[in-house]
């Protein structure tokens, strides 16, 4: 599939279901981004990929002047009734990673991205964009999920079940080396290998809550016909209950913590 076509399915692709519920189990590596870029009082900040909007309102809480992106209507739509809710000032567009048209080349000291770079299909031209957009001795904060964990397998299981395969891999952004041949030559750059544990009741109640809120495999089973959507059930539902210890079920979900500092 083009990439353009692509994009314009992700656009609505995450919109569907209820991410902001998602979000909420993101809490802690929200957090962990924001600290990895603080002090940031008077700093201007891109939040890139930003979802609903979570780390865009820990900067601007912080003091700094922050701008959210995202490709999904639906999700800066959500992002801006956050803010207003919490009368906060930040300045959400709906735009695209790869190309981050009216942002000034330099135009930010620090630019954060949980989870939301590593979608863009364009992994080039997405970091070029990051290195385009960050000043000279800015930083940034990228939390992306480890090929070898358990989103990764989440992932990995969900592919079959997809009419064709993406035309990148967005887990090789939690991958050091290939982290390293995107944003090496313009950042100094760090790792840390995190994890963000989240317990469940069972595989069954892992897959209600996802196969309803997260965007992603809502459309998934919605494409589906009955016997196949209830195999794709089987599937997510299997997967949590490998990850049974006693009586729940235990989430690792394992991220890489990527700072940087544009060279
Ligand atoms: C897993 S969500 C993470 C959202 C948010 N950063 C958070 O941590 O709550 C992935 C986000 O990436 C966004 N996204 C995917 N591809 C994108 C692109 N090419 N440009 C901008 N945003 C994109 C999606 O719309 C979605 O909001």
């Amino acid at each position: 599939m083009a990439h353009e076509e692509l994009k314009r399915r992700q656009s609505v692709m995450w919109g569907a279901g209820s991410f902001d519920e998602v979000a909420e189990f993101l809490g802690d590596v929200h957090e962990a981004v924001a600290e990895a870029l603080l002090p940031a009082d008077g700093e201007r900040w891109l939040d890139l990929a930003c979802g609903t909007g979570r780390i865009a309102e820990l900067a601007a809480r912080a003091g700094a002047t922050v701008v959210g992106i995202d490709l999904a209507p639906a999700l800066i739509e959500t992002a801006q009734a956050r803010a207003r809710e919490r009368g906060l000032e930040i300045d959400y567009r709906v735009g695209d990673a790869e190309r981050l048209d009216g942002v000034e080349d330099a135009a930010f000291d620090s630019v954060s991205s949980s989870f939301g770079i590593m979608f863009a299909p364009d992994q080039v031209a997405a970091a070029g964009q990051l290195a385009r957009v960050t000043r000279s001795g800015g930083r940034i904060a990228l939390a992306n999920w480890a090929p070898d964990g358990s989103i990764g397998t989440f992932f990995r299981t969900m592919g079959p079940f997809q009419p064709a395969p993406p035309p990148s891999n967005p887990l090789l952004w939690g991958d050091e080396e290939h982290v390293r041949g995107l944003l090496g030559e313009t950042f100094e750059l760090s790792f840390e290998r995190r994890t963000s544990p989240l317990e469940w009741e069972s595989g069954a109640a892992m897959w209600d809550f996802m196969s309803t809120k997260f965007g992603p495999l809502v459309t998934l089973a919605r494409s589906l016909d009955a016997a196949r959507a209830a195999e794709l059930r089987g599937a997510v539902t299997g997967l949590g209950e490998q990850m049974r210890m006693g009586d729940k079920v235990v989430d690792v979900r394992d991220y890489l913590l990527i700072t940087g500092t544009r060279r």
